[in-house]
């Protein structure tokens, strides 16, 4: 359905050219074994059986998948993720080498060795106890890019704490509801932190919170503005509960491979957001194996990966794949362009990045701002190159291969999601050759495929929907579910056997790689970020005045997609700039800035079915300026032409 909106992923180019990856790389991959996906194919739990090799286990599993009651990864086997991610990295004499390099915004940095980080996180977990933060108990973190933020999930994972971190741009309103929903009783949150230099609060937020929800919370609050306020009785300072337990040394907690590790929530189809659950011994292995295989990291290396730690891309690759591999994990708190346009250049220069991990919408950024800015840095040091989260175009695509890997280095387009847990789609960089715009294959082990409204395959140059037809470690827990999962759930257990639908059309081209097309359904994707278009239309429809509202993906240079809002105001109230601004304000109140509309559309009406359905379809191709060519299904056709106007006039 979205093809129009990726031409350049049509084009036949696209489907002709495959770059093989340089040789100097392939030279000292982890992954050179053109072998691998045949070999797994016939066999494979084995994959995942590898990928369970990169941990230590504290109890050695029994099998591999259990498959008697729903889907157990690695059963009979325990662990402890912070003894994976740090205490093992000790014993094996890397403890002066650098776990986090952190590049603040006022550009500070700060380093934590592994055995530095060793210490905070056993004096925090010895901290969290005292407070009565017990195994399975959910602590909510509501931080900015700091260090305290991976340090307080690593505390939280050692002595079996389940976190659920919270990005620090959601709104107070959005921090309530998922503590609620969570019954959290423990927040982890900071005063305040720098944006381009302005210092904003994030503890009032923290604070409305608080006292939004109906349990009682027990707050622990770092001081990153450094200003030294006192806190008073109701809350405890991060300062100085880790230096009364300074010296602690906490015994990780064993948990059973599938006890979650952590729970974070993410955009749905439906108005809540929904939380999604990853387990210990799944996720962890997914994400050190992908770590290895796709990202190539090795001990050694100093990785980047630009997210924020608040979404899944940071908690599994900048948190815990590379430190499950013992590497060194760059974090910036900042932004690209602060102070200059060559800030990211510059930090990987000065850090000899090895991999560095972003997204197309900064990509197109970097790409607009000129090839000048990492030109004048030297970035030789790099070797692999990612991208994640959104479709990535040629153009971009080319770009980065050149002026940011200098051609040296093979970029890896890595497909995945909040509930995958880790990468399931993209090429192995010492193995298969890249072709740029489309994901690739799947990883070994794992299955998947392009499926018409029926379910049956597609043929190659098609598009429909993309299935993943095998579980893997990573999945989240909600997927496990045995034989009857109920009628919302994304997993069937039909005759074609297990399958997933993840919600995104793609298509897939004679060589096997898929090609991601865009979100399927009431979903869309911001620079990046899901928003659920039900999520959204609530908090509009919320504002005084307004009668309904429907909420679509419009085409953008540089955030692939932006908001559009259509507003309909109710009777007698007439739409004007104030009420435009309330609309906006109600978005960033319920979510959070990040997520404001970026046009606001007044309208009389919405494009309805004559059941009364809001055709978002239809809103869409008007917002791109695409030619509808039957209204007839429509009760009220001659809103579109009024619309098509209002749009033309906007852009
Ligand atoms: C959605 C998942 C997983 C990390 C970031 C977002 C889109 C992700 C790609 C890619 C095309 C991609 C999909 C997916 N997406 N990676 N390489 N090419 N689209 O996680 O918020 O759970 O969003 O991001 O639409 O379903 P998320």
């Amino acid at each position: 359905m979205d093809d129009a909106r990726f031409p350049q992923l049509r084009s036949p180019a696209a489907d002709e050219e495959r770059l093989p990856p340089p040789a100097s790389f392939v030279e000292q991959a982890n992954v050179t074994d053109e072998s691998i996906r045949r070999e797994f194919e016939q066999n494979w739990p084995a994959c995942w059986k590898r990928a369970a090799t990169l941990l230590d286990w504290s109890t050695p599993y029994d099998r591999v998948l259990d498959t008697d009651d729903g889907y157990t990864w690695f059963d009979g086997g325990s662990l402890n993720a912070a003894y994976n991610c740090v205490d093992r990295h000790l014993e094996a004499g890397r403890k002066n080498q650098a776990a986090i390099k952190w590049e603040g915004k006022l550009g500070e940095t700060r380093t934590y060795t592994y055995q530095d980080l060793s210490r905070e996180v056993n004096a925090l977990a010895a901290a969290l106890r005292d407070l009565g933060v017990e195994a399975d108990d959910v602590v909510t973190v509501y931080m900015p890019m700091i260090p305290e933020l991976p340090i307080t999930m690593l505390a939280c994972a050692r002595i079996g704490a389940v976190h659920s971190v919270v990005f620090a741009g959601f709104s107070g309103d959005a921090l309530a509801t998922r503590m609620e929903n969570s019954n959290s009783e423990y927040l982890l949150t900071c005063d305040g932190y720098y944006r381009r230099g302005t210092a904003y609060d994030l503890k009032s937020k923290a604070d409305n919170a608080c006292l939004a929800v109906p349990q009682s919370v027990e707050q622990v609050v770092v001081d990153r503005l450094g200003d030294d306020r006192s806190l008073g009785d109701d809350y405890h300072d991060y300062g100085d509960l880790v230096a009364d337990h300074e010296g602690a040394d906490v015994d990780p907690v064993a948990r059973d491979a599938d006890d979650d590790l952590f729970l974070i929530y993410t955009s749905g189809t439906t108005g809540q957001p929904k939380a999604v659950r990853h387990t210990t011994g799944g996720y962890l292995s997914h994400v050190a194996w992908t770590s290895h295989a796709v990202l190539d990291l090795e001990p050694d290396d100093t990785h980047w990966c630009s997210a924020d730690v608040g979404w899944i891309t940071g908690h599994s690759y900048i948190v815990y794949g590379p430190l499950a591999l013992g590497a060194t994990t760059v974090m910036y708190e900042g932004t690209p362009d602060h102070p200059e346009r060559d800030r990211l250049w510059e930090i990987v220069e000065r850090n000899a990045v090895d991999v560095f991990y972003t997204a197309p919408t900064a990509i197109r950024a970097f790409m607009k701002w000129g090839s000048e800015h990492p030109d004048s840095h030297d970035l030789s040091s790099l070797r692999l190159l990612g991208t994640v989260g959104e479709p990535i175009d040629e153009t971009a695509w080319r770009w980065y291969y050149e002026h940011i890997g200098d051609e040296e280095c093979p970029i890896v387009d890595t497909w995945w999601q909040t509930e995958t847990g880790g990468v399931l789609l993209s090429t192995l960089p010492g193995v298969d050759p890249m072709r740029p715009g489309a994901a690739g294959p799947a990883l070994p082990g794992v299955e998947a495929d392009v499926v018409d409204a029926t379910g049956k395959s597609v043929d190659p140059g098609e598009s429909g929907s993309l299935v993943v037809t095998r579980p893997w470690p990573g999945m989240a827990a909600s997927l496990c579910e045995g034989a009857d999962p109920g009628a919302d759930s994304p997993v069937t257990h039909g005759t074609g056997g297990w399958t997933y639908r993840t919600g995104d059309s793609a298509r897939v081209d004679r060589d096997g790689y898929i090609h991601l097309l865009g979100r399927e359904g009431d979903v869309i994707n911001v620079a990046g970020h899901r928003l659920g278009t039900t999520e959204l239309e609530s908090a509009i429809v919320g504002v005084d005045g307004v009668a309904e509202a429907a909420v679509v993906g419009g085409d953008h240079d540089l955030k692939g997609t932006e908001v559009y809002a259509y507003v309909s105001p109710r009777k007698n109230v007439s739409a004007t700039e104030p009420l435009r601004e309330r609309v906006r304000e109600a978005v960033a109140d319920a979510i959070g800035p990040f997520a404001t509309p970026d046009t606001v559309v007044f309208t009389p009406d919405l494009p309805k079915t004559r059941s009364g359905k809001v055709m978002r379809r239809y809103l869409e191709r008007i917002t791109n300026g695409e030619e509808l060519s039957d209204t007839s299904a429509l009760r009220n056709p001659e809103i579109v032409g009024e619309l098509e106007s209002i749009v033309e006039d906007i852009s």
